[in-house]
């Protein structure tokens, strides 16, 4: 059934902005210099998630091209350069949720140029770039319908956890839940002999209250690594004892609760050599091996992973299934391998690519999960309506891809929301806003997976 139009238009009739200085000049004569930009606001409703913002700008007795720039609920969406007297139409596709919405023009001044606005309005979104999938993409795109768990990564650090909305706005989006920085031995690790579970805990708290799953993040990674590891030299059989302890503490507190862990992090370069790390440089490549099978030691119920960024292919992705072969053959515990999947907006991968990236390691006989996915756009904003379209596209089609491989555990995605996200919010690489409104590409992705 075609969607009915959503409808709009508290601001049918044309807007003016007018030339003259803008000021509400007639109580106060002011002697202020005139604002070199002028801004005009109108309100527009919408009943339906999702859509784009049509307006009509003309510009009228300017001497040269005008440019104009729309923000949506103090939200920048987007700019053009209007050329004298013609009438032109900008599309520009934001979020849109139900209800009413600000819209602000702001033009530079120019003299006794009059930019004129009309038709605002907003219409659904255009289908999502994945309805038009590459060739080859059908059968994946068809395939069954799985429940794959959509999740989020959360921080329990104050200034986010204490945000009013950010919490709600996780429960209402999100199925699964993984810490963001707590769980990191610099926070839940601070001395040699003193841990501190609180920030951890007071997530895991909330995820089982809430009937959230827990993806434990991370174990034995190069980074956020407390001062006591990095200010010393350390002999391989201290350093084993050490990340033995550290191990056996952090997945025996939290043993039968939180079911998986990514016990490595970040083990390769892109060349598919090891990372230079204090891991690597003190106990050799055996740090893997060594890691996982303490894991299992301290919880032989959880699933365990090795996790990495730009390992779609490539070398890295050759080395990553090679260690994983290996350890497989040698019975070393091994559950599942991690894309972290921190992307920049440009032309998607098709969704049988990334089925091949995650094929190349369930051939292997382990999970794999989708651990850390964003999407920045380019805050040069030029190309805007172009990045969001690939956005999205990258996103439903990552997920398109863990829905039709059966080995695919989760889909998990970096943050909550635009407004806190280790990108910078003005890239908004996250599914829902800066105000934590759903963006179309929530949809899509929700939509490439069975209802929860
Ligand atoms: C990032 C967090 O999002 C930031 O808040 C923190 O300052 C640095 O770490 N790969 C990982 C994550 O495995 O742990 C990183 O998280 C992002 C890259």
């Amino acid at each position: 059934m075609r969607a009915r139009i959503a409808t709009a238009i508290a601001a049918m009739a044309a807007l003016s902005l007018a030339a003259a200085p803008a000021a509400p000049a007639a109580k106060k004569p002011s002697k202020r210099k005139a604002p070199a930009r002028w801004e005009k606001t109108v309100r527009v409703h919408t009943a339906q998630p999702g859509a784009q913002l049509l307006v009509q700008v003309r510009a009228i007795n300017c001497a040269k091209s005008i440019s104009v720039q729309v923000e949506m609920d103090k939200r920048y969406v987007g700019g053009r350069r209007v050329a004298p007297g013609r009438k032109r139409e900008i599309a520009l596709p934001v979020a849109v949720s139900p209800g009413w919405h600000r819209v602000v023009f702001h033009t530079p001044r120019q003299k006794r140029c009059r930019l004129r606005v009309g038709l605002v309005r907003v219409k659904p979104a255009p289908p999502a770039p994945a309805n038009a999938p590459a060739p080859g993409d059908a059968a994946y795109v068809n395939a069954p319908k799985r429940r794959v768990p959509l999740g989020a990564a959360v921080d329990s650090r104050p200034a986010v956890w204490n945000d009013n909305q950010y919490k709600d706005a996780f429960l209402r989006s999100f199925d699964a839940l993984t810490p963001e920085n707590v769980m990191k031995m610099e926070y839940i690790h601070p001395e040699r002999n003193r841990y501190n579970f609180a920030d951890a805990d007071l997530l895991v708290d909330f995820a089982e209250a809430n009937g959230r799953p827990v993806h434990g993040h991370t174990l034995v990674w190069h980074e956020q690594l407390p001062q006591w590891i990095t200010s010393r030299r350390w002999s391989a059989q201290e350093l084993s004892d050490a990340m033995r302890d550290h191990i056996d503490t952090v997945m025996g507190h939290y043993r039968g609760r939180v079911g998986e862990w990514d016990v490595v992090n970040e083990p390769f370069q892109e060349d598919g050599s090891f990372r230079p790390s204090v891991w690597h440089e003190t106990l050799g490549p055996a740090f893997i091996e060594q890691a996982l099978r303490f894991a299992h030691r301290a919880d032989p119920s959880a699933k365990l992973f090795i996790n990495d960024f730009n390992n779609e292919g490539g070398p890295k992705a050759e080395a990553m299934v090679r260690v994983v072969r290996d350890l497989k053959s040698r019975g070393v515990p091994i559950h599942g391998v991690g894309l972290q999947m921190h992307w920049g907006a440009g032309p998607p991968p098709s969704v049988a690519d990334i089925v091949r990236s995650l094929r190349r390691y369930t051939d292997l006989g382990v999970e794999v999960q989708i651990t850390e996915m964003d999407v920045g756009l380019n805050p040069s904003m030029r190309d805007l309506a172009e990045h969001r379209e690939h956005q999205q596209a990258m996103f439903t089609n990552a997920a398109l891809a863990c829905n039709a491989v059966p080995e695919c555990s989760r889909f998990t995605v970096w943050g909550v929301g635009d407004k806190y996200t280790w990108r910078g919010a003005e890239t908004e690489p996250l599914l829902l806003d800066s105000g934590f409104n759903a963006k179309p590409v929530y949809h899509s992705v929700r939509g490439a997976f069975a209802p929860r």
